[in-house]
């Protein structure tokens, strides 16, 4: 018999999480918690929604073998001069688990989840701190409404 191919078995990481409406379901669960995490919330101040629900949508579409195609900014470009720091990134990930744990997400693909979001740990973190809640800086320029 030919072995199936590495992820055939129980189907992509893409469908276990329900396809794109899954993954949108989710990512709008996610801007709803950091919204309430004064831990981060500052740093989307001046953020357009649609615009960061569309790209981190496709963006994770795109890693978990969804038929989707990532054509937002790279990480850097994204998150520089909004003085994220160590914790801060923390406290994102912690949110993020939460709303993975509401999703019931098994706990193998939330590691893979969550592998993925810490891959971007060096284009994201500008500050060596365990601080959080620290303001957005007035350098931070938005990318532009979609
Ligand atoms: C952990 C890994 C992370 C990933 C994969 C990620 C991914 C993304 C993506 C795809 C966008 C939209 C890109 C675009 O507009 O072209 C974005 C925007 C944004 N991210 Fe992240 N992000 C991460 C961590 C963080 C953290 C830790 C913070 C703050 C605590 C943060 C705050 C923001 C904000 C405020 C925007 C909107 C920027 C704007 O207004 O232009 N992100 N992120």
């Amino acid at each position: 018999m030919i072995a199936p191919e590495v992820g055939t078995v129980d189907g992509s990481l893409y469908e276990r999480v329900g396809g794109n409406d899954g993954i949108r379901s989710a990512t709008l669960a996610f801007e709803d918690r950091a919204a309430k995490d004064a831990r981060i919330n500052q740093k989307f101040a001046r953020t357009d929604l649609d615009r960061l629900t569309k790209e981190f949508v496709d963006q994770v579409c795109q890693a978990t073998g969804g038929p989707c195609t990532y054509t937002g900014r790279n990480m850097t470009e994204t998150h520089a001069n909004m003085g994220v720091t160590s914790g801060e990134f923390e406290a994102f990930i912690e949110d993020f688990i939460a709303v993975l744990d509401d999703f019931k997400v098994g706990q193998a693909d939330q590691d893979q989840l969550v592998s993925f979001l810490r891959s971007f740990r060096g284009e994201i973190v500008e500050v060596d701190s365990s601080q959080d809640g620290t303001p957005l800086p007035s350098s931070f320029v938005p990318g532009p409404p979609l």
